[in-house]
């Protein structure tokens, strides 16, 4: 029986659900099911099982799951661009979540990477990834960052403002090469999605005007040690459907046009932002159906303009590797929250929270929960996963109907969190990030090492052992 107080706190949008220990297909790894026992197993390995040798929180990454997802980023833009007569390259935008397991499984189903700091660049190159299929991003790379990507034989550094042109030409001159750049430019396209996700409104820090990127693609056109090879554009991220991606592709192509009077331009790079389920409501559009109408809507675009249509390049991070994640809590205390209005929330605490997923607290994103050491046997009651910060905004799943025998001791699966939780966590509150383990056919292994407390306490100069340390 479902609990129906007289004011219910559900937002309109969450359904209760028929069976509240179901996993939705759309939300979980394909993976991911219940097994004899009532456990829910992820590549083949039970949630009991990942515990006991990993303990929690953990991130559990489904490798098939990551691996099936870049060949589907590959094989559609590659098929939807050969049916225009041209050729797309993929890049896993390494922000979402990197390590040198996920670079070298992204690249060996044949993407590229593209990175956006000195220390994703040499994760990248610590994996092996031919430093010709890296791609540099950001809008302040430093004069080091860009001297050591031209020095390795950096594939292409995204150019976002004039002052990098020059440093880019230095570095380029000290090493005697050509650097291929593109340059970023701002559509104005504002995607539908949280403000702090979309970058290509005209207000915000990314990418320049197409006045100011004529004069930039001018002067490294001049520029001895540069090669213009194409325009940069990425609208925002979390974006479902295919409408921003249409209406930026086609004001970029006006300025790829007029630029075309300079010299050819082989390339136009559209981004990433290809939106994920979060939970059982999202309906992202299927990748092979983004692929087919986005290359479409530039060849269409192109044929406006009566010119030919570039190769294409693409840069997908939490479509990737999100619902590939998995993270596995353990829960501590539980507590009904009754209101005067008669409403309640039951309030289920986890041994994590905003320091493995902040994005609860950043973005207000929603998420999904489900008891993942056996099935619940009551029926759903409303609740709210909250971590063990200091902070009531410590909030990992807002609104879930979960079983409503949830107890301490019982584990808790939060599932499409392999996609900016990891890459955004912290140490607040001194709590050691968790490890991520990859699941593959039955067997576990340790990706990233979970940090202990001795890790935290080694980075404090004020502890006698430590002193003199640096
Ligand atoms: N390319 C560029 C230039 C980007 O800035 C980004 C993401 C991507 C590609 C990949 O976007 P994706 O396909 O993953 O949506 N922390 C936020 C997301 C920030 C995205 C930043 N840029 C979140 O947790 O939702």
């Amino acid at each position: 029986m479902v609990h129906s107080p007289a004011v219910s706190l559900a937002p309109e949008w969450l359904v209760v659900p028929e069976d509240p220990n179901a996993l939705a297909p759309t939300v979980w790894p394909a993976s991911a099911h219940r097994d004899a026992g009532d456990a829910i197993s992820i590549g083949g390995v039970s949630a009991i099982e990942l515990v006991r040798t990993h303990g929690t929180p953990l991130l559990v990454l489904d490798e098939a799951e990551v691996r099936a997802r870049a060949r589907a980023f590959t094989d559609s833009f590659t098929a939807a661009a050969s049916a225009h007569g041209t050729t797309a390259k993929v890049y896993y935008a390494g922000k979402a979540f990197l390590s040198t397991a996920v670079a070298r499984w992204v690249t060996e189903e044949g993407l590229n990477v593209d990175v956006c700091s000195r220390g994703e660049l040499e994760v990248a190159l610590a994996a092996g990834v031919d430093p010709s299929r890296i791609g540099f991003h950001g809008n302040n790379k430093s004069v080091s960052e860009i001297e050591r990507a031209v020095q390795i034989g950096i594939g292409t550094i995204i150019v976002d403002s004039a002052v990098e042109i020059e440093r880019i030409a230095a570095a380029a001159a000290r090493a005697g090469v050509v650097q291929r750049v593109l340059v970023r430019v701002n559509s104005g396209v504002h995607a539908e999605t949280h403000d702090f996700l979309a970058t290509a409104h005209e207000d915000q820090k990314f990418g320049m005007t197409f006045a100011d990127a004529e004069i930039a693609v001018a002067r490294i056109r001049e520029a001895p040690g540069m090669e213009f090879i194409g325009l940069h554009c990425h609208i925002g991220s979390q974006i479902f459907g295919v409408a921003g991606f249409r209406e930026s592709a086609s004001r970029v192509l006006e300025l790829h046009q007029r630029l075309l009077a300079g010299g050819a331009i082989p390339l136009l790079n559209l981004g990433g932002g290809f939106g994920i389920a979060y939970t059982s409501v999202d309906d992202p559009t299927p990748i092979e159906q983004l692929a087919s109408e986005i290359v479409a809507a530039v060849a269409d675009g192109c044929a406006e303009l009566g010119m030919s249509i570039p190769q294409l390049a693409f840069e997908p991070g939490r479509a990737i590797v999100g619902p590939a994640g998995v993270t596995l809590y353990e829960v501590g205390t539980t507590k009904d929250v009754r209101l005067d209005s008669g409403a309640s929330r039951l309030y289920v605490s986890v041994d994590g929270g905003m320091s493995d997923n902040p994005r609860a607290a950043l973005y207000g994103a929603q998420y999904s929960a489900r008891l993942a050491s056996r099935a619940g046997t009551d029926a759903p009651a409303l609740a709210r996963v909250v971590g063990m910060h200091c902070e009531s905004g410590d909030i990992v799943v807002d609104h879930e109907y979960l079983p409503a025998d949830v107890e301490p001791g019982d584990l808790l699966a939060v599932p499409a969190t392999g996609a900016y939780c990891i890459s955004l966590s912290s140490n607040y509150n001194h709590v050691p990030r968790p490890p991520v383990v990859a699941v593959s056919n039955g067997r576990s292994r340790v990706i990233v090492r979970g940090e202990s407390i001795d890790d935290l306490l080694a980075r404090d100069a004020g502890i006698s052992t430590n002193e003199g340390a640096r």
